[in-house]
């Protein structure tokens, strides 16, 4: 099941509510590119390839909606929906990524409103096809990595549902899975949305992979104990030097990985890696309502003193040094990043 679809007949984009999910499987419908910026603000749909289809949609619904007559109107109308949807969340660069493409897609169209339109529509559903393949060749890299009995840390939720189906960091290790290797996976609960403990533990349950869930400082004892051999998690951007931004402890998680020599690696597709910030520390990151860290309760109370305060960043940068590679569509990438990326990519010198 994908977590974004279009229909065709009801020009309409269906998204999954993973805000409810375990508890309840909803299908949202979305008919303009406002309520897209909207729920990709507030976490209907999230991890950074499903973002970007989404908001691929949302500037497809733009020109649907659009009651512009004109070739330029109907440009203007694009440009101010992507200044709406860039506005969404600041750290997965596949946002302003998929708005680009669409903008560019539109502008590169010759004809009338109505070709524009159909062509964006075609090419929103040709990215979300897209991310489908390129999760897939993804996975077979990566699986090449996970050996038959390991245990593996995972973090965030990095699967179908934070893509359009198959998914990255999860998507290899289903990937092994599937190849009849005996893994056994920790996930990290991932403070304060739990995408780890609602989001993974669901789908590792519909693929009938074995896991635990474990506490978001717990990997580290985890390590020492011997009970890890592999760490694999996504990334919502990637620095020209291999810098990974991702949810947060992910760094954490990677420096109690590099201290016990295991292989942390993340997964990630071509499109997350923004070659224009040279490293990790110019990436923007994203701080959220304190009221997520806040509002945990235990037994049926809230925890917190009725006046505590706190900061909420949603990601964090791992150093590329902590990392063993980085798996995309184009194969493994061992370090330096920077140099075997562009090697891959066959455009050496392009920096
Ligand atoms: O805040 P989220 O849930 O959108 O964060 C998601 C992550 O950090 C994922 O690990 C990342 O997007 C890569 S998943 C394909």
């Amino acid at each position: 099941m994908r977590t974004i679809t279009w229909d065709d007949e009801k020009q309409v984009m269906q998204m999954i509510d993973q805000r409810i999910l375990p508890q309840e499987l909803k299908i949202l419908s979305y008919d303009n590119y406002q309520d897209i910026a909207e729920a990709i603000r507030v976490m209907v749909v999230r991890g950074a390839p499903a973002i970007g289809v989404a908001a691929a949609y949302g500037m497809a619904l733009a020109a649907v909606r659009s009651k512009a007559t004109t070739r330029e109107a109907l440009l203007a109308d694009l440009q101010t929906a992507g200044e709406a949807l860039n506005q969404a969340r600041p750290t997965a660069v596949n946002l302003f990524w998929a708005v680009k493409r669409m903008q560019q897609a539109a502008q590169a169209v010759e004809g009338s409103p109505d070709e524009i339109r159909e062509a964006l529509v075609r090419l929103a559903g040709e990215m979300a096809d897209k991310d489908v393949a390129t999760n897939k060749r993804m996975a077979e890299y990566g699986a090449a990595l996970i050996e038959d009995g390991d245990t593996i840390v995972h973090h965030c939720n990095t699967g179908a549902l934070a893509t359009v189906d198959w998914g990255t960091a999860l998507g290899v290790i289903r990937m092994a899975h599937e190849q009849s290797k005996k893994i056994h996976v920790f996930v990290d609960e991932t403070r304060p949305r739990l995408q780890g403990a609602r989001l993974t533990a669901w789908e590792l349950e519909q693929y009938g992979i074995p896991y635990d869930i474990i506490t978001d400082g717990a990997s580290g004892l985890m390590m020492r104990k011997g009970l890890v051999q592999k760490v694999f998690f996504g990334a919502d951007r990637v620095a020209a030097n291999g810098d990974v931004a991702n949810k947060i402890g992910s760094y954490m998680l990677a420096l109690a990985a590099y201290d016990n020599g295991i292989p942390a690696y993340s997964v990630f597709p071509i499109s997350t890696v923004d070659l224009e910030l040279e490293r990790g520390d110019l990436i923007p990151i994203e701080e959220r309502d304190p009221e997520e860290v806040l509002a945990l309760s235990l037994m049926g109370h809230r925890v917190t003193p009725e006046k505590a305060s706190a900061r909420n960043f949603a990601f964090d940068v791992t150093p590329n040094r902590l990392l063993s590679g980085w798996v995309t569509e184009k194969g493994v990438i061992k370090p330096p990043f920077k140099e075997n990326l562009l090697a891959a990519l066959e455009v050496e010198g392009a920096l």
